[in-house]
């Protein structure tokens, strides 16, 4: 008695996992680009389009961060800017959608010229504009973020004491 229920337990825990292992590669597939073709005349619509991206992008020309732990995994530069998967579905859902691309990177909206929208006062990292860009509504975070460790104001004052400054 007590043996057929153990092979049952076994057969249970055996099909879970099984169940668990088909899942997992489905949740693989789902991170695959989509092989949408969104309109390319805006920073969204460009970002989205995976195959136009591949067309436009400008190939790295700096070497593949390496060191003694061997070589960092490379990401070809329209994977790093593509915009798909629940991380863009997420920020559709979001309070940032609704400020647009432009209202955070500046840049040029609507056109389809990668040079064009990426040109001018284009930021591409906004969070190094803080008190402007995100203080508006993230006020008590940008004040304190400039005092926190993050950025490096630990750091910076031990190194100045082992200075003997
Ligand atoms: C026609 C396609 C296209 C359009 C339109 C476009 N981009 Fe890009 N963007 C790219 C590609 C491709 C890259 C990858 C780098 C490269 O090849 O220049 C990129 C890179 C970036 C980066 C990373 C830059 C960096 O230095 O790390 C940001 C941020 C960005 N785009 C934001 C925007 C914003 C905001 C707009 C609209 C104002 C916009 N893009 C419009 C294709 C586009
Ligand atoms: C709420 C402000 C905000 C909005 C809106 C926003 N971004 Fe960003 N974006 C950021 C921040 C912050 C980062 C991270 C980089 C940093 O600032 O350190 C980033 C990073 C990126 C990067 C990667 C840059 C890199 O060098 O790897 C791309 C590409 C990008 N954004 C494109 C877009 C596009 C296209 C849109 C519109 C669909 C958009 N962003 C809307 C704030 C924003
Ligand atoms: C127009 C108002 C507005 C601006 C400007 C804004 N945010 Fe936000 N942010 C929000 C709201 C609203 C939320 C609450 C959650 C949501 O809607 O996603 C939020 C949430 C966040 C979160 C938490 C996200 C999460 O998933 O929990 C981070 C991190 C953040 N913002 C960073 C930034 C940064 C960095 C900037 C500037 C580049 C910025 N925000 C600019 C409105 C804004």
């Amino acid at each position: 008695m007590k043996q057929t229920f153990v092979i049952k337990a076994f057969t249970v825990i055996v099909l879970l996992a099984v169940a668990q292992i088909i899942n997992g590669c489905k949740e693989d597939e789902k991170s695959e680009p989509d092989p949408n073709t969104n309109s390319v005349a805006s920073c969204e619509g460009c970002h989205t389009n995976y195959a136009h991206l591949q067309e436009v992008y400008s190939p790295d020309t700096a070497a593949p961060a390496g060191g003694c732990g061997g070589e960092a995994p490379h990401y070809e530069p329209y994977d790093r800017v593509y915009m798909g998967g629940d991380g863009y579905t997420a920020y559709k859902q979001s309070g940032h959608y609704e400020i647009g691309c432009v209202g955070c990177h500046n840049g040029t909206g609507n056109t389809t010229d990668k040079t064009v929208a990426h040109s001018g006062d284009f930021i591409s990292h906004p969070s190094m504009y803080a008190a402007e860009k995100c203080g508006s509504c993230h006020q008590a975070i940008v004040n304190n973020f400039k005092t926190s460790i993050h950025q490096g104001t630990g750091q910076k004052r031990k190194v100045t004491i082992r200075c003997g400054l």
